[in-house]
């Protein structure tokens, strides 16, 4: 695990862009995990700035987002899938039928989620996962208790995520209650992965992940396990950190 200390949010995103374009440069048709949330905005703004300026091509990538919820449609301006539209797809040169965000319309939803994972398979498997880190530990919509060998299915949030979610819904009745996501275990498959935490709400669950035992209870901490983990992080989000670790 290679954990890099980065002065501010704005360095994180800018290291995390240097290794995915370095990733991409090195295998154009690299297959790309992505999340939503507040944490990879900044990565995907660095990535449609290089895009735009660099020559970075993503023509030949394909990318899996890790998760959305249930019964948002695509249209809806909460779905991950309008998200990532916003965020990143729609500046960049990639083309629609090479990003896969799980449907959360699905009529079989059960089905959607096998469907999934052989996507995954069908495309050689993830090279490079992004990933953000919940305040609770979770990984994805892994909360809390999930399996460790878990695979794309069904989840029902916890309280903690509902009400952390709540604020870009109108109300918190509004939020939905469950979510397809990839699983622990389709997560622990990706060739490499990258953590990306900013600011102090996320130093505990940080250092849990990091630093404390690995346990189905702080999800994030499976990645321990993973043979190519990358973790970058400002330094608000090492806070609680007790080891020394470099640049
Ligand atoms: C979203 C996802 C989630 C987030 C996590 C952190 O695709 O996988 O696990 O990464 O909830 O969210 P932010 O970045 O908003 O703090």
């Amino acid at each position: 695990m290679l954990v890099s200390i980065k002065k501010s949010y704005e360095e994180v995103s800018k290291a995390a862009a240097v290794l995915v374009a370095e990733r991409i440069r090195r295998k154009p048709n690299l297959v790309l995990g992505l999340a939503t949330g507040a944490t990879p905005i900044g990565l995907y703004q660095e990535l449609i700035r290089m895009n735009r300026e660099d020559g970075l091509s993503f023509s030949k990538v394909t990318t899996f987002n890790l998760d959305e919820y249930i019964g948002l449609p695509r249209t809806h301006p909460q779905s991950y899938y309008q998200f990532m539209w916003e965020h990143l797809f729609r500046h960049i040169d990639i083309p629609s039928r090479s990003v896969n965000v799980p449907d959360g319309m699905a009529g079989d939803i059960e089905g959607h989620c096998e469907w999934y994972e052989e996507e995954i398979r069908r495309k050689g498997g993830i090279d490079l996962q992004v990933l953000g880190i919940g305040a609770n530990g979770h990984l994805a919509f892994n909360e809390p208790g999930s399996s460790l060998g878990s695979r794309t299915r069904i989840k029902t949030l916890t309280e903690q995520t509902v009400g952390d979610n709540a604020r870009y819904f109108k109300s918190i009745h509004e939020v939905p209650k469950t979510a397809i996501t990839m699983g622990i275990g389709t997560i622990m498959e990706a060739k490499e992965v990258l953590l990306l935490a900013s600011s102090a709400s996320k130093a505990e669950a940080v250092r849990a992940a990091i630093e404390g035992p690995i346990t189905a209870l702080v999800p994030a901490s499976i990645i321990q396990m993973h043979r190519k983990a990358y973790v970058t992080i400002d330094e608000e989000a090492a806070s609680k950190l007790t080891h020394t670790f470099s640049g």
